[in-house]
């Protein structure tokens, strides 16, 4: 076994650092995993890639950056109850303390310990490297049905997504509008063509964007963001708008779109983060009887019933990975993920580099 392996870091200065580090020792209920797929998520190039924005549990520590890792274990420590080596595991992205009342209920995002509770890629290293070391209660198996580059996007953004699905409730009853067709937009699209939504409508600015959705079959239409959009909305959904919306844009008049472009009785979800919004509570919530959700990663146990249900609906999240990276090339999967000129990006090793 090698003793020094190749991780990448986030400077703050939209660049990124490679360094060699020493490859990490599994202490008691860890794994050491060999990283196969390391995904880059929007919240990356928001808090951390261009600056160091990010405050609380979003506060980046000068750690291996990467918290969408997936891959295969390589050696146990001492107490580990179930994984073993050459299982294939995705890590779900925050390490809580396991006991407060938020880890007990399988949501380690919202753990409380000021200690304990640390994110791969923020406050302890992640999967932009050759190696990590992850707990064993952070893992959550991976089926044989499913690649490594699947696994990484259940990590953070399709498990994200499908949690505020299942929040709202969606099926075929409903026509679904996305704001904001970034990978976790996609995945929204994605997810809700399995849960059985009979229509579904994307917005976004760029046009590469727009083009993976239609072109992937994930939007069965796409608007160019702007301000007839709720109008829109409306004409292609019998004048109705849509009975669920998410919002995975961040962008303050696109979440005034989503509210107002949803119909009356139905339910959003915002998802994209950051930034603020405006709206005027009577006329575009109150008198229309809508409600809003707000949704924060999702859990242990809905991450695993996720990975349960990609298998059976035979929904690979690696489809919309638009570009493929090795590990030396970092860089350039920072910076293209921060063009927005792309679909999901991976930083990828062994099998999954191709
Ligand atoms: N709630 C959570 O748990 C959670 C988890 C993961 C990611 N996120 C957040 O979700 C968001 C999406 O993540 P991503 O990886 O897809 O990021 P992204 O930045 O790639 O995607 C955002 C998309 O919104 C589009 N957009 C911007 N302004 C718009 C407007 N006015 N109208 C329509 N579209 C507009 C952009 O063009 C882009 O395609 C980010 O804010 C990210 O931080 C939240
Ligand atoms: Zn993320
Ligand atoms: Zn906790």
């Amino acid at each position: 076994m090698q003793e020094t392996m190749r991780a990448a870091y986030l400077p703050g200065d939209s660049t990124v650092a490679m360094r060699t580090a020493p490859v990490p020792a599994p202490g008691h209920g860890e794994v050491l995993l060999r990283v196969k797929a390391s995904t880059i998520c929007g919240s990356d190039i928001r808090c951390i890639y261009h600056e160091h924005l990010g405050k609380g549990p979003e506060r980046y520590q000068g750690v291996i950056a990467g918290h969408e890792p997936c891959g295969q274990i390589m050696a146990t420590g001492e107490g580990c109850r179930r994984f073993k080596t050459g299982d294939r595991v995705i890590v779900y992205h925050i390490s809580g303390c396991g006991v407060c009342n938020d880890c007990r209920r399988g949501y380690m995002i919202s753990c409380t310990s000021e200690t304990y509770r640390r994110a791969y890629g923020w406050q302890r290293d992640g999967g932009m490297a050759e190696y990590m070391v992850a707990e064993e209660k952070d893992l959550i198996a991976l089926p044989s049905e499913l690649s490594y580059a699947d696994g990484a996007q259940v990590a953070c953004g399709f498990g994200t997504v499908y949690e505020g699905l299942e929040k709202m409730g969606v099926n075929g009853d409903h026509a679904v509008l996305i704001t904001g067709l970034g990978p976790v937009g996609l995945a929204a699209a994605a997810l809700s063509r399995k849960l059985g939504a009979n229509k579904i409508l994307g917005i976004d600015l760029v046009p590469e964007r727009m083009k993976i959705a239609l072109d992937l079959g994930l939007c069965d239409a796409v608007l160019p963001s702007g301000p007839g959009n709720v109008e829109e909305v409306r004409k292609l959904t019998g004048g109705c708008g849509a009975e669920r919306t998410v919002d995975c844009s961040a962008h303050p008049e696109a979440r005034a779109t989503a509210i107002r472009a949803t119909r009356k009785w139905g339910k959003i979800v915002l998802v994209g983060e950051g930034g603020t919004m405006e709206i005027n509570p009577s006329p575009d919530m109150i008198h229309d009887q809508k409600t809003v959700y707000g949704s924060w990663v999702t859990s242990t146990w809905r991450m695993e019933e996720l990975v349960e249900r990609l298998v059976r609906w035979d929904l690979h999240p690696a489809d919309i990975i638009t570009h493929r990276f090795p590990l030396e090339r970092a860089a350039e999967a920072y910076a293209l993920m921060a063009s927005g000129k792309c679909g999901k990006v991976a930083v990828c090793q062994d099998e999954e580099l191709f």
